[in-house]
């Protein structure tokens, strides 16, 4: 017997999906004005520890912030907000990816120091909610994910700019199987949306001397999609003339990385959400691994610093919660500051973690017994602030 074939609910799905991104898509056109953040009094960073070695790393890394920002906390031009409830037992709960008293508790914020929150996978047992990040970085429009990497040693120092809002992303727990025989997903390519990320990067890189500017997609074979991404940062790179754009296929680029006598020629890159998802993972394992990278999530109105990598529920399970390491979490912190232009501040940790992680190296982060705990690894970034 033939199976069931559901052309119609598919089509329901499909228009449904369209309509609200071609609402998105104009909504993007209006953005609010960037925030001043330097007359913000007081400015309030949201805290939220997620789920497995979140809250451990995410605590020290708070008492780090803390530390460096002493003065402007003792006088209330900076308040630390906890922002609680952000765990997967309680979106579990509520069945939503982030409880809607969280999402208002966020929205009180201006900056948000986040620690990872466990997804679940599709078979895995649990209910289909979306990642906790993914639908953050939607519901406060957080644009741009910012990703640095760097091995003074290897001459590598790279930004990657990786679109935080579309592309597979966009609608990516939103899938369609109108028959067993067949699933469909949706890649989402918005004008705005690829503008305003494309602007980002090449400012970026204009505003730190950075010559190269690499835009990397898959467009093709993806050519509706990132034909349209890569044509319009092309268009965008017109108006900064000095600096060299190159295209490359994500494929190449992901062996390139590889390559030791070419990789140290890259320096800004702007991929698409899932390519760019991949290559930084890759980027960050030459570094030291995920556990060394932090992130940024910038939009107008809200910005969100988290490490790159997931929440380690094995670590915890294995009792090793308290060996992780928190420097993915610091580096996010060095954004958040430079973010908010406590620009002294920024570069006090960024030389610090610079010297425990690549230089002097006196205290190690194993991830187990035989190397220093989070907090022994904090108190070691403090003693070189
Ligand atoms: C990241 C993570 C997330 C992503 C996961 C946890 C959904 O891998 O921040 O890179 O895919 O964006
Ligand atoms: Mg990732």
């Amino acid at each position: 017997m033939a199976n069931q074939f559901d052309l119609d609910g598919a089509i329901r799905h499909f228009s449904e999906l369209i309509t609200e991104q071609q609402a998105r898509a104009e909504r993007i056109r209006n953005a609010e004005k960037p925030l001043d953040y330097t007359a913000l009094s007081p400015l309030v960073i949201g805290v939220c520890g997620g789920d497995g070695i979140g809250p451990t790393i995410t605590a020290e890394s708070r008492r780090v912030l803390e530390f460096l920002l002493a003065d402007e906390v003792a006088a209330g031009k900076i308040v630390f907000k906890n922002v609680d409830g952000l765990t997967i037992e309680n979106r579990i709960r509520v069945g939503k990816a982030i409880p809607d008293e969280v999402l208002e508790e966020l929205k009180t914020c201006h900056v948000i120091l986040k620690g990872p929150t466990t997804t679940p996978q599709a078979g895995d047992g649990r209910p289909n909610i979306e990642s906790a990040n993914v639908a953050m970085r939607k519901a406060l429009d957080l644009y741009a994910n910012v990703r640095p990497v760097k091995v003074p040693s290897q001459g590598i120092d790279w930004t990657f700019f990786r679109e935080n809002t579309e592309g597979s992303y966009a609608v990516g727990s939103r899938g369609y199987s109108p028959s067993d025989d067949l699933s469909v997903d949706f890649v989402v390519t918005t004008t705005g949306g690829t503008e305003r990320i494309a602007r980002l990067a090449f400012e970026y890189a204009r505003a730190n001397g950075k010559q190269r500017v690499a835009i990397v997609t898959k467009a093709n074979v993806i050519k509706t999609t990132d034909g349209k991404f890569l044509n319009l940062c092309q268009k965008i790179a017109k108006d900064y003339p000095e600096i060299e754009v190159s295209d490359w296929y994500i494929d190449i680029m992901t062996a390139k990385l590889v390559d030791e006598k070419r990789r140290r020629d890259f320096q800004v890159l702007i991929l698409p959400n899932l390519y760019g998802d991949i290559l930084t993972d890759e980027a960050a394992e030459f570094q030291g691994g995920v556990g060394t990278a932090g992130s940024a999530n910038i939009g107008s109105r809200y910005a969100m610093f988290e490490a790159i990598h997931g929440s380690a529920p094995r670590m915890v399970e294995e009792g090793r919660a308290i060996y992780a390491d928190p420097c993915s979490m610091m580096r996010a912190c060095v954004m958040l500051l430079n973010h908010i232009k406590r620009f002294d501040a920024a570069a006090r940790l960024e030389r610090a973690l610079d010297r425990c992680m690549f230089t002097e190296k006196r205290i190690t982060i194993t991830g187990r017994s035989d190397g220093a705990t989070t907090e022994e690894f904090a108190d070691y970034v403090m003693e070189n602030l």
